[in-house]
């Protein structure tokens, strides 16, 4: 589809860290302009700088709605009920396409609140923000494919868009969406571990980034398997080979899918699925 010649209005209600990468996005990348673009934030100091590229901050969410042919709801999951019900009599007898980006919020959830609006489900991650994203993405059956097609234009102008069944969309919060915190975090252990070694922090971080980046590249260029892979690094009786019995002896991997696990968790109880 031709995005940029799109004359879609999009409004965002909550405009924060990913509202803000979204916005980069479709503007930058995407070409869109900003007089299509509508922003509402109970902190007005988060919509100045886009009003003041040419973006329309609005005081309310009727205004927000009176104007929008789709709306980016981009809140904390926390927010949604206050949000779907200043939303619930300001979308009657309209035809407003909604994107809710939010953790363990189902489409069921808005549809219903909204009175069975169009809902598309697509959850982002941080690298968005430099337009290496991953975005799972999926809709109710009462979005047509143009809608969705609008959609998925929306998050590729920041990288891949993934489709996958709703069914998926809270494990898979596991996997893309919280997963940069995991690889933040081993980034920061090895920098600590170059420290402790007396190496210099200032430089370290960037070649532990470029170390990183060109592992998974080298993963995912590869036909081989990420064990086969480790194998290549450990040489017999090497280095290597006893940095990595260390971590197996921390239980390394096993740590990984556990958080992911208590990640899922907390995404089902955001969802009200108890298990
Ligand atoms: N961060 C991630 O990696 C990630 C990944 C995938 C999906 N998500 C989802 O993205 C959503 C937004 O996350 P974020 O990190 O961008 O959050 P954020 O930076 O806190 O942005 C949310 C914004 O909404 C404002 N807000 C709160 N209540 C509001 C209301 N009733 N009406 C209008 N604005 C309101 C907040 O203001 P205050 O700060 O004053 O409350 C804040 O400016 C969340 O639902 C999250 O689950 C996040």
């Amino acid at each position: 589809m031709n995005f940029n010649k799109s004359n879609k209005k999009i409004g965002f209600i909550g405009v924060g860290n990913m509202a803000s990468a979204i916005i980069r996005g479709i503007t930058s990348v995407g070409g869109y302009s900003w007089d299509n673009i509508y922003l509402y934030d109970v902190e007005s100091t988060k919509t100045a700088e886009f009003a003041s590229l040419g973006s329309h901050a609005v005081d309310s969410v009727r205004t927000l709605c009176e104007a929008s042919d789709c709306i980016v709801l981009a809140v904390k999951p926390q927010n949604f009920p206050e949000v779907l019900a200043e939303l619930a009599p300001c979308v009657k007898g309209r035809k407003i396409l909604f994107i809710s980006i939010a953790a363990g919020i189902t489409t069921e959830t808005v549809s219903n609140a909204l009175g069975g609006v169009g809902v598309v489900r697509a959850l982002p991650n941080t690298p968005m923000l430099i337009g290496k994203g991953v975005t799972a993405i999926c809709s109710n059956s009462a979005v047509s494919e143009e809608d969705m097609s609008f959609a998925r234009a929306i998050f590729a102008t920041a990288g891949d868009v993934v489709s996958i069944d709703e069914s998926q969309m809270n494990p898979i919060i596991s996997v893309t969406s919280s997963s940069p915190a995991y690889v933040f975090k081993f980034i920061k252990a090895v920098c600590d571990g170059a420290r402790a070694q007396g190496l210099d922090d200032e430089s370290i971080k960037q070649s532990v980034c470029s170390m990183v980046a060109g592992a998974a590249m080298m993963l995912a260029q590869s036909d081989r398997s990420p064990e086969e892979l480790v194998s290549m690094v450990c040489s017999k009786g090497g280095t290597t080979e006893r940095a990595v019995a260390e971590l197996d002896r921390y239980s390394f991997e096993e740590a990984i899918v556990s958080a992911m696990k208590k990640c899922t968790e907390r995404a089902d109880e955001l969802s009200g699925i108890s298990k």
